[in-house]
């Protein structure tokens, strides 16, 4: 099946809110702020960053001096490993608000499952009710295996509208894709590009066949 990967091109969330099927990360970017500005420029409508890549105020001055409207750009950052509990979760949505110098965030993801079942399913009670108070718009998670999303619905808590995984034809993840279809949480795939390694007959031979080559090409 192909399907229509400009970047007005969207997906929806179970919370409602539609996802930009193209983004740019930031990761490794300690000065994105050139990239992002570029990348706003050329038309992509969504960032990823994390508290991790230590560049959310970059991001946010990209946006700012684009001067392409908020409400236009959809903004992902991440809930750092070390940040696993209620009270410390819920200041880093604040804290990156104001980093990032804005009033909302699009999307809140905890950065990694790397702690244990109490804290993880108290991390995600914040981004719960970070959202009820229209902080964020959108929270998911990143890198759950089955085991971290059985985890959340076994509480009795509110879903993920994303899962962020490693995706790509060398990693497939295909438990977790399938658990993810089954209760409409979407995959976004990291490191789509295979950090540049995608020189396999099968993949080169396929991308000719179904014309995506110009698709890679023109998304680096
Ligand atoms: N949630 C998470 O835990 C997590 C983890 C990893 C990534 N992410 C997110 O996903 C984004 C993308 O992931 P990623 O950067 O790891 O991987 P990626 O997008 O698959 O690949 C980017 C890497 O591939 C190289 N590359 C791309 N095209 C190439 C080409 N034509 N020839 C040679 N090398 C090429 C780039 O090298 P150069 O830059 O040197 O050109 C870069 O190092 C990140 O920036 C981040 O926002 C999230």
């Amino acid at each position: 099946m192909t399907r229509d990967f400009s970047f007005n091109s969207t997906v929806r969330l179970n919370s409602g809110q539609d996802l930009p099927l193209l983004g740019l990360g930031t990761y490794l970017n300690d000065d994105c702020k050139p990239a992002c500005l570029a990348a706003l420029k050329k038309g992509y409508k969504h960032i990823d960053t994390a508290r991790m890549y230590g560049n959310e105020s970059q991001v946010g001055e990209a946006l700012r001096e684009s001067g392409v409207p908020r409400e236009e750009i959809y903004i992902t950052t991440k809930i750092n490993n070390n940040e696993h509990s209620y009270e410390v979760a819920s200041s880093s949505v604040d804290d990156s608000l104001k980093t990032l110098g804005l009033k909302y965030l699009d999307c809140m993801l905890i950065h990694s499952p790397l702690s244990n079942k109490p804290s993880r399913l108290d991390t995600w009670r914040a981004l719960v009710d970070s959202k009820k108070q229209g902080k964020v718009k959108a929270i998911g998670v990143s890198n759950y295996n089955v085991k971290h999303l059985e985890e959340i619905r076994e509480a009795g808590l509110e879903l993920p509208s994303i899962n962020q995984i490693e995706l790509h034809p060398r990693c497939q993840q295909k438990d977790i894709v399938a658990w993810c279809k089954k209760y409409n949480v979407v995959v976004e795939a990291y490191a789509p590009l295979m950090r540049g390694e995608w020189n396999y007959p099968e993949i080169t031979e396929t991308a000719k066949k179904v014309d995506y080559c110009h698709v890679i090409h023109s998304s680096i």
